[in-house]
């Protein structure tokens, strides 16, 4: 099966979970679909869980002990990726540039195509995260794509052995406003931060957050939004029902507190009895895939306000 024209050496999940280009349709995603693999050194592992990855996206969750790393740093050649922290908190590194960073629970760290990166957990407490990685985790023709080591990666009582290390400028990020003008450029443009190879970590108040519907309000904040990913948590206050939407990229729902009831349209469609529509309920810790043009809307009937983190690749 070469769904995707894979070359050899790219295990055959990559491109096609859960399913291949042309064959995709909506579903929830249940444990017992995700593909485990084990990325770094057999002393420096991060265990994964990846749940989706089509030709627009890849999503996984990982897990790293308490005291542990992973070993050698990550890199992407095809694709920026983000980290989004479900459990724990995480020491993000990169060993080119030295730059380092702690973050928590909630909190995202954006890690620009190319761009050295590693997590250290320095707690007593694993972490737990999600990757998305788009437009592409791997390429067609190899499945690392060959990591070149770093010869000297920038700890602090390294610097006397520093000549390799990368001089990048400062990086600052841009002054944007806080409405729809930032979407695609959130929190800055895509091609400045892989030219700066610039980690930038998102806390709650630095999303871009925006009230979704012109009639129904339900709240979106984007962790990023990019020329190739956007991803954000979706508040869907008490009795609320969103519009409905469709994305020219695949949609992976995850959701975070409460119990999300999603709808797609075309089940309206096939129905001729309009008084009853078929939807999904999403349980806390529940995935869902919607495929590319498929019309859906969020609604929330608990007693307290829904959140789930929500990815759509390449286009919104
Ligand atoms: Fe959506």
């Amino acid at each position: 099966m070469k769904e995707s024209g894979k070359g050899d050496g790219i295990p055959e999940w990559i491109g096609n979970t859960p399913f291949p280009p042309g064959k995709k349709r909506v579903c929830r995603i249940t444990r017992d679909m995700y593909v485990g693999f084990l990325y770094g050194f057999e002393t420096a592992q991060v265990e994964n869980q990846v749940f989706v990855s089509t030709d627009m996206i890849f999503m996984a969750e990982w897990t790293l002990p308490p005291g542990s790393h992973y070993e050698p740093p990550g890199y992407h050649l095809h694709g920026d990726e983000c980290y989004y922290l479900l459990e724990g908190e995480a020491t993000g590194f990169n060993p080119e540039t030295g730059e380092t960073f702690t973050f928590g629970k909630g909190d995202a760290m954006i890690i620009p195509q190319c761009t050295r990166h590693q997590i250290f957990n320095m707690t007593d407490k694993r972490i737990v995260a999600i990757a998305c990685v788009a437009p592409a985790i791997w390429a067609d023709d190899g499945m690392g794509t060959i990591i070149p080591r770093v010869e000297a990666p920038r700890f602090y009582k390294g610097r006397d052995k520093l000549s390799g290390g990368l001089a990048v400028p400062p990086y600052r990020l841009p002054e944007l406003k806080r409405n729809i003008d930032s979407i695609g450029i959130w929190p800055a443009p895509g091609p400045e931060l892989r030219k700066a190879k610039q980690l930038v970590i998102v806390r709650p108040r630095d999303q871009l957050a925006l009230i979704h519907g012109v009639e129904r309000h339900v709240l979106f904040s984007f962790v990023v939004s990019s020329d190739f990913m956007h991803l954000g948590v979706l508040t869907a206050p008490v009795a609320s029902v969103s519009e409905f939407e469709t994305h020219e990229g695949d949609e992976v729902i995850n959701v975070l507190e409460g119990e999300l009831c999603v709808r797609i349209s075309s089940f309206k469609e096939e129905r001729s009895d309009d008084a009853t529509y078929p939807h999904y309920k999403l349980l806390e810790g529940n995935k869902m895939f919607i495929p590319a043009g498929v019309t859906h809307q969020y609604m929330n009937f608990i007693n307290n306000p829904v959140k789930a983190y929500i990815a759509v690749a390449p286009r919104l």
